[in-house]
């Protein structure tokens, strides 16, 4: 094996995925590429080892640099792109650049390195990481499977659909060994506090309003991104060729529950007297908002033999630890960007009554 080159490496699941797979096979290589956006940090890399990782500061659209290093590399797990439905609302087209066009850009690159001779080198490998908001909202009832159709209601759910059809595209006309995987939402440390649980640990930490979108009463299947990482590697190590593989926790909630546990381990953990369920604001539904995702994920239980290992209940606790452990790490990485989004997205928004 050459190297694996990581996109999206000094992200939430980037940088996780490189410090749990440098740590699983001590005899690889990893290149990690990032444009370092306000959702890329450094710090989240920090003692990952020198001698077998490697960062790159770039562009995933930047075609030259691109095809440098997947040259050198006989895998792409691309985790790269704008993640965050709300941002996606407000800048539409900063998602289809990184996520369209940066995919196919890499997906270009790996045609052009990878084939010689009308033939695939032996062993290469392109991982597209997607997620189950490509197929759309689900009623009371159901589960998506592989099978359900992408149904996308977001800017940012339509541009991962894009590199999902894009990256199966190449899998059908090149016979490119092409695997995606389509994950429910993930939770665990280095997530970016704009992102549903790291905004109410720090808002509450702070004494500041969580604001619940609508009712509140949304429903997402939440893993830990550990179990994600296991479940990529997985993919990345067996998965079969043009195939998709779904990843989820079986671990439906409501968004408010979710609110009301951080919040109550929040209040255990610290016993501060400051955060009680009075900071609950409900705020304007976002819109086009998603009521529920579940996933069935018995493709990737039956054919790669991965199953969650960590226990909601012990998961969330540990990762409200570690942002109580890690208040510098969320201090620093909000920054002045960081502030006037949290405005434009949240000082609009008609206010309820707290509850
Ligand atoms: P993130 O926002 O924390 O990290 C994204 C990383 O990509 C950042 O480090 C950013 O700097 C980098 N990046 C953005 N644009 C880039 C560009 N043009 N070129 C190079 N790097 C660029 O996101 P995340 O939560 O870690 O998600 C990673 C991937 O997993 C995404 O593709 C996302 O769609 C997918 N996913 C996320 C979840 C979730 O719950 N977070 C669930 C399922 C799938
Ligand atoms: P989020 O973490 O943004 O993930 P996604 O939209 O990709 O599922 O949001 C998770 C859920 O939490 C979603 O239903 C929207 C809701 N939400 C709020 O109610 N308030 C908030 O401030 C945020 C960020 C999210």
């Amino acid at each position: 094996m050459k190297a694996l080159l990581v996109t999206g490496v000094a992200g939430f699941i980037g940088s996780n995925f490189a410090r749990y797979y440098l740590e699983k096979y001590p005899g690889r290589r990893l290149i990690g590429l990032d444009a370092l956006t306000y959702a890329g940090n450094l710090e989240n890399l920090e003692g990952l080892p020198a001698d077998r990782f490697i960062f790159v500061k770039g562009d995933i659209t930047d075609a030259a640099l691109v095809g440098s290093l997947v040259r050198t590399c006989d895998g792409v797990i691309n985790f790269a792109a704008e993640s965050h439905v709300d941002r996606s609302i407000h800048d539409p087209l900063s998602f289809m650049r990184t996520n369209v066009l940066g995919t196919g850009t890499l997906l270009e690159a790996a045609r052009a390195c990878w084939r010689q001779g009308g033939r695939w080198q032996p062993g290469v490998r392109f991982l597209q990481v997607s997620t189950d908001e490509v197929y759309g909202s689900l009623g009371k009832e159901g589960m998506f499977t592989e099978e359900t159709p992408l149904d996308p209601h977001s800017p940012y759910s339509a541009s991962k659909a894009g590199a999902d059809l894009l990256a199966g595209a190449y899998h059908d006309t090149y016979g490119m060994p092409v695997v995606i995987t389509r994950c429910s939402n993930n939770y665990g440390p280095y997530q970016f506090p704009e992102k549903l649980i790291p905004l109410m640990i720090r808002n509450a930490l702070a004494h500041q309003p969580l604001p619940v979108y609508g009712d509140g009463r949304q429903v997402r299947d939440w893993l830990h991104v550990e179990d994600h990482c296991r479940a990529l590697d997985r993919a990345l190590e067996d998965g079969v060729a043009g195939e998709v593989y779904n990843i989820g926790g079986c671990n439906e909630r409501e968004n408010i529950g979710i609110v009301r546990l951080v919040l109550s381990i929040l209040e255990e953990e610290t016993g501060d007297p400051g955060i009680s369920p009075s900071l609950i604001r409900h705020v304007s539904d976002r819109p086009g908002h998603d009521r529920r995702y579940a996933i069935d994920a018995s493709k990737i239980r039956g054919e790669l033999g991965w199953q969650p290992g960590i226990p909601f209940d012990d998961g969330i606790r540990s990762t409200i630890r570690w942002y109580l452990d890690n208040r510098g790490w969320t201090e620093r990485v909000v920054s002045g960007e960081y502030l006037a989004f949290y405005e434009k997205n949240y000082g609009s928004r008609s206010k309820g009554p707290l509850t």
